[in-house]
């Protein structure tokens, strides 16, 4: 079954000929705003509720309406009613034309006293509304299952240690537990940010018409309440104009993509040959159509190169918004495809990396072992000197003094001898080579970690 109403919304007196097939292509959001059939019925049913409740369409009307429009919604649903017909001059101009369209053909005339009170720049403000707010619960309960997974991990690791970088260099003794968390307290962030969005953008614009408002004696009280919105659009003009949410949204996806990216930029380090850290699951890896020796993070990889969309939607949005005077212009009709698909990738990123970081498979030993190389503990060698009186600039030449001397001997901090130590100051005694132990440098920095809000904050 087909929507073959080739009929314009704006078909009247005003017009004395059709439109060219090519413009209709052109101007027609259908091809991508179908998505948005579930939350449109949902609005225009509890728009015709409303529009019964306050006695401006018939109860027998109302109800005729929403028969209407839950049938509509099964025959989509379950495939019997598709969107897009054979020839492009039949094609709707958008989801909100095409469900009135069929509407009417289904219900008749009464199907023409839907659109009373309402314009389609109120209704697909709504309908975006409803759809990223209903995207965000589902994104943030992938937020949640990640941090848990995260900190499941980090749990299982608390003694594992490894190399903490700066620069990409090998810098001080971290565990892979407190590497883990801080990718948590990211994620942790994003969560928030999301939610925070998410309330600020529940406010209806429906019932601001095209732009003025409406003469009609509405409810928008109600229609608001029915669609799960807890405060109204306050001017009528930002109503139907404003789609900082859907930036402010992007933006928040967008963050997501970038610690996701960066998590990943690990994971392949990690997983090279040169690092070995950690090796992902078989399920989870892809490899070469010549080199057999080949396993590679190709997900990982993917998650990084797809970040990019997020940021380019983020930036479609900005630039499509940024000319427009008040109140509605086409050019947002364009903001579909950018929101679609920010959620989109944000959604399967995380469905991926979830799994993935589940299974992978840690190397503790290869962790511990790169730790002892490259002078990490160097920084506990000279704060020894401090504790023991010396300043700590000078702690840091003595120190520097004993690491060249190390590269030069072939030799690391824990082997060389006490009396090449003493040789450089009298302050060292064999004590320095409990100080200077891996695990002594990673839980002396964690015992001083502190965790937690900070008391007295006036
Ligand atoms: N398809 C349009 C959009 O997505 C719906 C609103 C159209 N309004 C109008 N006055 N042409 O923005």
């Amino acid at each position: 079954m087909n929507n073959n109403n080739n009929s314009k919304l704006w078909e009247s007196g005003r017009f004395s000929k059709g439109i060219n097939p090519a413009v209709n292509d052109f101007n027609s959001s259908l091809p991508f705003d179908w998505r948005l059939y579930n939350e449109d019925i949902q609005v225009s049913i509890a728009h015709a509720k409303m529009l019964g409740a306050c006695e401006i369409i018939t109860i027998d009307e109302s109800e005729s309406i929403i028969a209407g429009l839950n049938g509509i919604l099964l025959d989509i649903e379950s495939g019997k009613l598709t969107f897009v017909s054979g020839a492009s001059q039949d094609m709707a101009e958008d989801i909100h034309s095409f469900i009135e369209a069929e509407l009417t053909a289904r219900i008749g005339e009464t199907g023409k006293k839907l659109h009373t009170a309402r314009s389609r720049n109120d209704q697909v403000a709504t309908d975006l509304r409803i759809y990223l707010r209903k995207e965000i619960t589902a994104i943030r309960k992938l937020l949640e299952t990640l941090m848990k997974t995260l900190s499941a991990l980090s749990k299982k690791h608390e003694k594992t240690i490894m190399p903490g970088y700066t620069h990409l260099q090998r810098a001080q003794p971290v565990t892979f537990s407190k590497h883990l968390m801080a990718y948590y307290e990211m994620f942790w962030r994003d969560y928030f940010r999301l939610s925070d969005a998410a309330e600020r953008m529940a406010e209806c614009p429906l019932g601001c018409g095209a732009l003025a408002g409406t003469t009609y004696e509405i409810d928008r009280k109600m229609s608001a309440e029915e669609l799960g919105f807890y405060r109204l659009c306050k001017n009528t003009l930002d109503g139907v104009s404003d789609r900082d949410f859907a930036i402010e949204i992007t933006s928040g996806l967008s963050l997501v993509m970038m610690h996701l990216s960066r998590f990943c930029e690990e994971i392949i380090l990690w997983c090279s040959w040169e690092f070995r850290f950690i090796e992902l699951d078989d399920e989870y890896s892809t490899g070469s159509s010549i080199m057999p020796q080949k396993k590679n993070p190709d997900i990982a990889e993917l998650i990084r190169g797809k970040s990019s969309r997020v940021f380019a939607d983020l930036q479609t949005l900005f630039v499509m918004m940024k000319g427009l005077p008040l109140a509605y212009n086409k050019d947002m009709q364009e903001d579909k495809e950018a929101i679609f698909d920010a959620v989109d990738t944000t959604k399967t990123c995380l469905e991926m990396f979830i799994p993935m970081l589940e299974t992978l498979k840690v190397n503790s030993d290869k962790m511990r072992t790169a730790a002892t190389k490259g002078f990490i503990n160097a920084t506990d060698c000279a704060d020894y000197l401090v504790k023991k009186g010396m300043a700590f600039r000078d702690a840091y030449k003595v120190v520097g003094e004993i690491v060249g001397y190390c590269i030069q001997k072939d030799l690391d901090l824990e082997n060389l001898p006490l009396e090449e130590y003493q040789k450089r100051s009298n302050l060292f005694s064999d004590d320095i080579y409990e100080a200077i132990c891996l695990d002594n440098c990673v839980a002396n920095r964690n015992k001083r970690y502190t965790k937690g809000e900070i008391k007295n904050e006036t």
